[in-house]
């Protein structure tokens, strides 16, 4: 394994930047009314829990990362809150869809192994089972060499290093909450019938990449409304502007329901939701992502990131009721 260097802060981040996995588990639940303290509670008791459960076979490399939606954030903590935290905004492009659907807390679990992230699944929504509706669950997983169910190699242009740590972690323009993180989430259905039907050419010009090699089409040639194209973005300093994708295949033989569950995390959710008006409203030459012709996002949700020391101890960063 390798190691990612420190985030800009003291504060120790949740398991944000992990290698890929070959498991993973996606829940996504609405909190009760009445429920708030029972969840400010398990919040500080989840590290424990996921030690509890991944110490048992550490290399195994279990990991959970929780995210709070708005919503959720001003019912657990009223008060200080995090600078860009708001609800994931539908977009309406015609026929393409992007979907604002409900979710108070996400939880991505990974691992080396279907057993733990099954387990940690289990173990977590048992102590919350009373307090919760569990709207979303995704038992997901790597297909062959990091491919997506559309046989494309995923992930490839995620930013490594420093430069992945300066991309998913708040820094000092939101200083309570530096060392946290933004992650939007969103479940695909594909029309796989139709997107075989096309030739692996035209597969490649919609990607930006060919299919075997994983190898990027020279700009030059690329199609004004491929997916690399809409997605890579800049800044007003000109400089590229990344988030850490960690896309993973789900699909069911009963139901022919076959998917990819998108997850991005971003220092700002503007950079996602930017390029998610890229796939579904067009830019430049493009009035959509040509990958939406073949996917129907069916999810879509919006959560802040706290940090662990955060999630253990939020009175250390909001201070306690009678101080602040
Ligand atoms: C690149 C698949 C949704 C952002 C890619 C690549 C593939 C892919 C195969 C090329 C290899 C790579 O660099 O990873 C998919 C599939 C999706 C999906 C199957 C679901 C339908 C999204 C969404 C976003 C996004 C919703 C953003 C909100 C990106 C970015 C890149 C990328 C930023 C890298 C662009 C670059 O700098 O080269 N995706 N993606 N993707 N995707 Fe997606």
């Amino acid at each position: 394994t390798f190691q990612y260097a420190s985030p800009p802060s003291a504060a120790s981040p949740q398991h944000v930047l992990e290698p890929p996995a070959p498991s993973a588990v996606f829940v996504v639940v609405t909190v009760k009314p009445g429920a708030e303290d029972a969840i400010r509670d398990f919040l500080g008791g989840i590290g424990g829990v996921i030690r509890a459960v991944g110490f048992r076979a550490k290399a195994a490399g279990l990991s959970c990362v929780t995210g709070i939606g708005s919503d959720l954030w001003d019912r657990l903590f009223p008060g200080k809150r995090p600078a860009k935290l708001h609800p994931f905004k539908e977009l309406r492009g015609g026929a393409n869809v992007a979907p604002s659907t409900p979710g108070d807390l996400l939880f991505h679990i990974r691992s080396q192994r279907t057993d733990m992230s099954f387990e940690l699944a289990r173990q977590l929504i048992n102590q919350i089972s009373e307090s919760v509706d569990v709207v979303d669950e995704v038992h997901a997983f790597r297909y062959f060499d990091q491919r997506d169910i559309l046989g494309f190699v995923d992930g490839t242009a995620n930013p490594e290093d420093q430069l992945a740590v300066d991309s998913v972690f708040v820094g000092d323009e939101d200083p309570d909450f530096a060392g946290s993180s933004y992650v939007v989430v969103q479940k695909y259905l594909h029309d796989l019938p139709k997107w075989n039907s096309i030739t692996v050419e035209e597969q490649q010009a919609a990607i930006g990449r060919h299919k075997l090699s994983d190898i990027e089409i020279p700009d030059a040639d690329k199609a004004p409304d491929s997916h690399v194209i809409l997605n890579t973005i800049t800044g007003p300093d000109g400089k590229e502007q990344k988030i850490v994708r960690d896309n993973m295949v789900f699909g069911s033989v009963e139901s022919g329901d076959f998917g990819t569950y998108f997850i991005g995390y971003a220092a700002d959710p503007a950079v996602t939701e930017t390029m998610l008006e890229h796939m579904f409203l067009g830019h430049g030459d493009a009035t959509h992502d040509r990958i939406l012709d073949f996917s129907t996002a069916v999810t879509g949700g919006l959560f802040f990131v706290p940090t662990q020391d955060f999630l253990d101890d939020p009175a250390s960063v909001l201070g306690t009721p009678n101080q602040s």
